[in-house]
């Protein structure tokens, strides 16, 4: 069975900063998991094909630099657009707009920041994505935290309101394979 590996790209600089959004670099930890990830993946897949998609943003891209498979960038795998957030922390944003910062607590997945996108949005902007996932065999995508949370819930069909509460820690590889009915999964956390 064909297997979708997602993984978070590594810690980046913005990470570090508490700041969203962005198109920031690794930070060193994020440079170790990007080097140890080569080998996880290798021993995981063997020798069996596999395409590597990331987003268009240089944490992305970084991440996968040294994964030794054919890859491919999507525009519609960036990162949620945070549009006037973009860039400020959360405690930046409660202060500047405590108004939408109580209403996307009050309705995360439906919440569209301004000058942004909502997680509503996101799923739309996938589904083309989806639909490429759906005939392709092996991919690992290296993407960001929102994006990873609406792929997931897809394979696994949960609910749109759990959604954007979805757990995908950083330096960690999600193995989805789907079955007949759901999907099997694994995890492996690298320790940096
Ligand atoms: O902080 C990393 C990040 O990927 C941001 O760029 C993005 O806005 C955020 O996570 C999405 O998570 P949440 O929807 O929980 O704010």
């Amino acid at each position: 069975p064909r297997s979708i590996y997602l993984s978070r790209h590594g810690e980046s600089q913005f990470n570090v900063e508490g700041k969203i959004g962005g198109d920031s670099l690794l930070s060193p930890r994020g440079l170790q998991y990007s080097e140890a990830l080569p080998a996880l993946v290798t021993d995981n897949i063997g020798n069996a094909p596999l395409t590597v998609w990331t987003s268009t943003l240089r944490r992305t891209i970084q991440t996968a630099e040294s994964l030794p498979y054919p890859k491919l960038t999507w525009k519609s795998l960036d990162e949620l657009d945070a549009g006037v957030c973009d860039g400020m922390t959360y405690e930046e944003i409660e202060q500047a707009y405590p108004e939408d910062f109580a209403n996307r607590d009050d309705d995360k997945f439906n919440y569209r920041y301004r000058g942004g996108e909502s997680y509503r949005d996101v799923v739309v902007r996938l589904e083309p994505v989806i639909m490429e996932l759906e005939r392709q065999e092996n991919i690992l995508i290296i993407g960001h935290q929102a994006i990873l949370r609406c792929l997931y819930a897809y394979f696994h069909n949960f609910p749109q309101v759990d959604l954007p509460y979805i757990k995908i820690p950083l330096h960690t590889l999600i193995k989805l394979t789907p079955r007949a009915y759901g999907c099997d999964e694994e995890r492996y956390a690298l320790p940096i």
